[in-house]
């Protein structure tokens, strides 16, 4: 049934995206959302994330926290060292599932090599990455480790002993998008009405989105929009089914589903990003910008327990960051630094990490789930009562 048609404004874009989108709509007799956000960023040849382009940092649409500053990688290398000893300190797999543009990676290796050589020679780095561009980008960044790094496809991988990393990578799968209105959820597709693209509401909505709420036990409230991201269970049920033994470290932003769909949430949390600047039309920029919308952690802690992954740890990126070490490492950094205007500068890239308006600190999450290594207490899990009051001096 077709309860409402809303007009979508269109803007510059890539036009061969944009022709072959309006094919698949008439084809189909339109397509749902999640099929369109597809297509804009995964189109083999015009999709945002396949072409050529910069995406990643002042020169590209938007900054991740590894982009930010090498602390990041420093860090986690820490908490990848402590996995390392509670599997044995043996043979040890890293999978980095979208690795952008190699910065995490390149800021794990060096920080390994440089700190922990015997870790390093166990290592295996393997990248799992969907856009070619971004693959030639990593392979660039990365020349120095070439030993220990491999691409891989994930249909391939197999008994994984190790950890499955992503950061900023469950944002970028494609999200349906529905509506309650008069008690029921309604799903946006997309259509052409007169040679303009139109949002359309359809209900009922697909069976799978609808069981997606019951398991979940939340709803969006009337009137309220929000999205639903069915390939993060998909992707969380494959990861499982690859690790034999260990973790998966998933950093993201997004938040628990009672608060990513609360009545407040009104327009749910789909965002474009087009060089640096934020907007709620997916419908300009067709292919030459991001789309994304905020993580269901739950979804993610659920459906791992149901393919046999326990729950480790779940926390805001801050606590995660400062547990590894990072007030100790913000004063060591800033020390290292002459020039008092350069160390303020420094203190205030670093900050962004963790603080909470505006930066990356409580938005961003960090979710540890764990296959046959028990309930380890991570070195994450430091809490501000034990770090030492001195590190605190000077921040
Ligand atoms: C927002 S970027 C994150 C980049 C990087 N992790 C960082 O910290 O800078 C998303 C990355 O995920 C990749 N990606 C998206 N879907 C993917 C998939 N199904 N498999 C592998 N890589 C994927 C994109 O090409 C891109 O490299």
């Amino acid at each position: 049934m077709t309860n409402s048609i809303q007009n979508i404004q269109q803007c510059c874009g890539n036009d061969a995206l944009e022709e072959f989108v309006r094919q698949q709509i008439s084809e189909c007799g339109g397509i749902p959302f999640s099929a369109f956000m597809q297509h804009c960023l995964y189109h083999p040849q015009y999709g945002y994330y396949m072409h050529s382009r910069s995406r990643i940092g002042s020169q590209g649409d938007f900054f991740t926290s590894s982009s930010v500053h090498r602390l990041f990688g420093v860090l986690i290398s820490r908490q990848l060292k402590q996995m390392w000893q509670l599997l044995g300190s043996t043979d040890f797999t890293v999978v980095e599932q979208g690795a952008g543009e190699g910065h995490l990676a390149v800021d794990i290796l060096d920080t390994l090599l440089a700190d922990e050589p015997e870790f390093y020679q166990s290592l295996r780095y393997c990248i799992v990455e969907i856009s070619p561009d971004n693959r030639q980008r990593q392979a660039e960044t990365l020349s120095a480790h070439k030993e220990r790094v491999e691409w891989c496809c994930f249909a391939e991988l197999n008994a994984i002993n190790g950890c499955f990393l992503s950061n900023e990578l469950i944002d970028a799968f494609a999200v349906a998008v529905v509506e309650k209105h008069d008690t029921r959820l309604h799903e946006v597709f997309i259509v052409e009405k007169d040679g303009v693209l139109c949002e359309e509401l359809r209900s009922p909505i697909r069976a799978e989105i609808q069981q997606h709420f019951d398991d979940l036990g939340v709803e969006p409230v009337e009137g309220n929009r929000a999205e639903v991201c069915l390939e993060s269970v998909q992707w969380m049920t494959a990861v499982s089914q690859k690790l034999e033994r260990g973790f998966v470290l998933t950093i993201d932003y997004g938040y628990p589903a009672a608060e990513l769909y609360a009545p407040f949430r009104r327009q749910g949390t789909l965002m474009c990003y087009h060089q640096h600047v934020a907007n709620d039309n997916p419908y300009q920029n067709i292919g030459c910008q991001d789309i994304t919308a905020h993580v269901d952690f739950t979804l993610l802690q659920q459906s791992g327990e149901n393919s046999g992954l326990a729950t480790l740890y779940f926390a805001e990126q801050y606590r995660f960051l400062i547990g590894l070490g990072f007030v100790e490492e913000i004063v060591r950094f800033e020390q290292q630094e002459q020039d008092e205007k350069k160390a303020l500068a420094l203190r205030m890239t670093l900050k962004n990490l963790i603080l909470p308006d505006g930066g990356m600190g409580e938005v961003f999450k960090v979710l540890i789930q764990g296959k046959g290594v028990g309930t380890p207490q991570l070195a994450c899990s430091r809490s501000l009562r034990d770090i030492p009051i001195e590190a605190f001096s000077g921040l």
